[in-house]
C-alpha cells in the first residue's frame, strides 16, 4: 500500500515528513538560543534556568532525529530534487543534509556524554549543585558543534529561499503544508 502525499508523490513530501522536519528546525532553534544564553552566562541561576528547557527539548530533538531517520529507511523515500539547480547544487545540497545530521547527532552525543559524567539531570531538576561544565572532556566538542550547526542552519535556510525567490521552482513549497 503507497502512502498518500498528494496528486504528484515523486515530487511531495508527506504530511508526517513536513511536520517532523519543521518540528525539528523550531526546536533546533530553541536548542541554539537556550545553550548559548547557557554558555555565555557567568550567573548560575541563569545558567539553570535555561538548561532546564535545553535538555527536555534535546530530548525530544533526538526522537524527532531517530523517527526520521527511521522514516526515509524503510516508509518513505525522499522525492527526488526537481532538477532545476545543475547537479552539483544538487550534490552540495546532499552533503549539507548530511553534514546537518553529523552535526546533529554530535551533539546530541557530547550532550549526553556530559549530562552523564556530570550528574546534570539531578543538579537541574533534583538537589546536587551544578558542575563547573567546562571541565567536562564532551564540553568541547558540543561548543564545536554548535557552532557549525549554526552557519550549516543559515546556509541550509539560504538555499531554500534561493530556490523559492531567484530559482522560483517548488523546493521550499513543497516543503510547506497544503498543495
Ligand atoms: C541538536 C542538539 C543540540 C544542540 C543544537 C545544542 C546546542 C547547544 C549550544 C548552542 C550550546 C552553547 C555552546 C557554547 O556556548 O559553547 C550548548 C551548550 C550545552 N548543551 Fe547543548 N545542544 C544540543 C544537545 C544537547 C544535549 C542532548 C544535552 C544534554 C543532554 C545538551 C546539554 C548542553 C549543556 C550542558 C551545555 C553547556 C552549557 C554551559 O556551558 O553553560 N545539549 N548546546
Amino acid at each position: 500500500m503507497s502512502i498518500p502525499s498528494g496528486p504528484d508523490p515523486a515530487a511531495s513530501y508527506s504530511r508526517t515528513a513536513k511536520l517532523v522536519h519543521w518540528a525539528s528546525a523550531l526546536l533546533i532553534l530553541v536548542l541554539l538560543v537556550t545553550g548559548f544564553r547557557a554558555g555565555f552566562s557567568v550567573e548560575e541561576t541563569v545558567k539553570v534556568a535555561m538548561l532546564r528547557i535545553h535538555l527536555p527539548v534535546a530530548f525530544l530533538v533526538l526522537i524527532l532525529t531517530v523517527f526520521r531517520l527511521l522514516w526515509w529507511l524503510w516508509v518513505q523515500s525522499k522525492p527526488a530534487p526537481l532538477g532545476a539547480v545543475p547537479a552539483w547544487q544538487e550534490a552540495l545540497a546532499r552533503w549539507m543534509h548530511r553534514a546537518l545530521y553529523l552535526l546533529i547527532f554530535v551533539l546530541l552525543g557530547s550532550g549526553i556524554a556530559m549530562s552523564v559524567i556530570g550528574g546534570l539531570p539531578d543538579a537541574l531538576f533534583g538537589t546536587a549543585p551544578l558542575p563547573d561544565l567546562s571541565e567536562l572532556p564532551p564540553r568541547a566538542p558540543h561548543g564545536i558543534g554548535a557552532r557549525l550547526i549554526l552557519p550549516a542552519v543559515l546556509l541550509h535556510a539560504g538555499a531554500a529561499f534561493y530556490h523559492h525567490f531567484v530559482v522560483r521552482d517548488r523546493t521550499l513549497r513543497r516543503m510547506w503544508f497544503g498543495r
